[in-house]
């Protein structure tokens, strides 16, 4: 494909994996996911950012500052996913595709767990495919880019 950037964004406390819940949320670390997202886009000719923060105004700023310059978005808001109409509205106009990714089935726990407020804003989305999630994301992110690009 042709060039392309892409924002990898993580929230609330996922800067903690590899240590937190790790029945829950595997073993690998966010530094292990970045890493293994950076080997698979530098093949497909995608430059990443990525970035995590415990802070929803962070995650706002963040896709507001990226609108004019990445192709795309790769979100796990974690618990904000289930909360945040701000990060609903900041997805809405960052304005390229965004697809949400969780770690854990989100759908087969708590009930809390069920409301997807971001999700809603987002061309698609992974959950419960663990780390994988996130390459799978990317594949998707390539294609839906590539695809749109043609004339
Ligand atoms: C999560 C699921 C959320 O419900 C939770 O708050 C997280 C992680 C996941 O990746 O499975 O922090 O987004």
């Amino acid at each position: 494909m042709t060039s392309a950037r892409l924002l990898v964004l993580n929230g609330p406390n996922l800067g903690s994996l590899g240590r937190r819940e790790p029945e829950i949320y595997g073993a690998d670390t966010l530094a292990d996911i970045e890493a293994a997202l950076g080997v698979r886009a530098s093949a497909l000719g995608i430059e990443l950012r990525c970035a995590q923060s415990n802070h929803e105004g962070v995650l706002v700023d963040l896709l507001e500052e990226e609108r004019d310059r990445a192709d795309g978005c790769i979100l796990n808001g974690a618990g904000l996913a289930h909360t945040s109409v701000p990060l609903h509205d900041a997805v809405r106009g960052f304005g390229h595709p965004v697809i949400e990714v969780h770690l854990s089935n989100v759908h087969a726990r708590e009930p809390f767990r069920h409301t997807m407020l971001t999700a809603a804003a987002c061309r698609g989305v992974i959950c419960g495919l663990g780390a994988h999630g996130y390459l799978l994301a990317l594949e998707a992110l390539a294609r839906i880019i590539d695809t749109e690009r043609r004339p």
